[in-house]
């Protein structure tokens, strides 16, 4: 099956490329186009496409602040433009969503939970969604990735485990929680659920860990366990409020895909640190 990754150069669109049969966009590389082109349906037909899995967004949370149009145009209208192409192509199309649409506050979250965002980011994610939904196709909420980067740039693992080799004491914060997954595994989901079947929304997500416990892990098998101080929400003020518990469960992940789980972030440490 030919699957389209949008967001391709990203962090996740990387991981996603090692897939069968995939060909990615973004603004760089070979199918190079900007989703809010006018011309966006003439670069999805020169593809053609049989399923995509829609990774592109403007993802940096502070970015969505301070420029909350472009957080609409990318991650709401042109999500909705490319649901409305799918739909009318016959293509299958998985919108890759966050758990960021909710609040926080009432975890663990199940796909019919109630998404309430705190963060621009959020708000115009949980846009996104509703647009891929008016549409019949599928979202998938995939939590907190982590791993090592790819592609250009260093993602959050990256930074800390550099700190950690360079004998940087880091303060992680002990009281914030999120269903931690791995770049590899979310990809792998997400691919899966490309080539199979079903609509609505499904949660992708590991077990509840907190950034501290997982510095810890990393600072244990890095052998200095002393650099690792427990941070406090408190201790950070954030131009918007953070959810503190992300959480997410899934009953719709075992109906979709049955056989499949994602491994503990405990469990890859020690072949990223090899
Ligand atoms: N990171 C996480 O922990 C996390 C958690 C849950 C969900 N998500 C979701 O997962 C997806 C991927 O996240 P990520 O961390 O891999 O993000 P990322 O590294 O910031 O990558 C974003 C991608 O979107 C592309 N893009 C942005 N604006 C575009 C535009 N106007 N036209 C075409 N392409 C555009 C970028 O490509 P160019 O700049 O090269 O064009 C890049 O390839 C996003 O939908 C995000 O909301 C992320």
């Amino acid at each position: 099956m030919k699957i389209l990754v949008t967001g391709a150069s990203g962090k996740l669109g990387c991981y996603l490329i090692k897939g069968q049969g995939v060909q990615g966009c973004s603004r760089r590389g070979p199918h190079r186009f900007d989703l809010t082109d006018p011309a966006l349906e003439s670069h999805l037909e020169a593809i053609g496409p049989q399923a995509v899995v829609h990774a592109a967004a403007l993802s940096a949370i502070h970015d969505c602040l301070s420029r909350p149009e472009q957080a609409d145009l990318v991650n709401h209208q042109a999500s909705a433009r490319l649901a409305r192409w799918c739909s009318q192509q016959g293509v299958r199309l998985v919108y890759v969503s966050t758990d960021m649409v909710f609040d926080g506050e009432s975890a663990p979250y199940h796909e019919d939970s109630l998404a309430q965002p705190l963060s621009e980011y959020g708000r115009s994610k949980l846009r996104g969604e509703q647009a891929v939904l008016d549409q019949g196709h599928l979202v998938a909420r995939v939590a907190l990735m982590v791993g090592p980067a790819l592609g250009d740039g260093q993602s959050y693992y990256d930074q800390l485990v550099a700190s950690l080799r360079a004998r940087k004491p880091v303060s992680l914060f002990q009281d914030e929680w999120r269903g931690m997954i791995s770049y590899e595994d979310a990809a792998d989901g997400l691919l899966r659920l490309a080539v199979g079947s079903g609509t609505g929304v499904v949660h992708l997500a590991g077990p509840r860990l907190s950034r501290y416990e997982m510095g810890c892990m990393l600072a244990a098998q890095l052998g200095a366990p002393e650099l690792v101080s427990a941070g406090q929400r408190s201790d950070y003020a954030a131009p918007e409020p953070r959810p503190r518990d992300l959480t997410m469960l899934s009953r719709r992940r075992e109906e979709l895909l049955p056989e499949w789980q994602p491994r503990t972030v405990e469990q890859q440490i020690p072949a990223w640190l090899a």
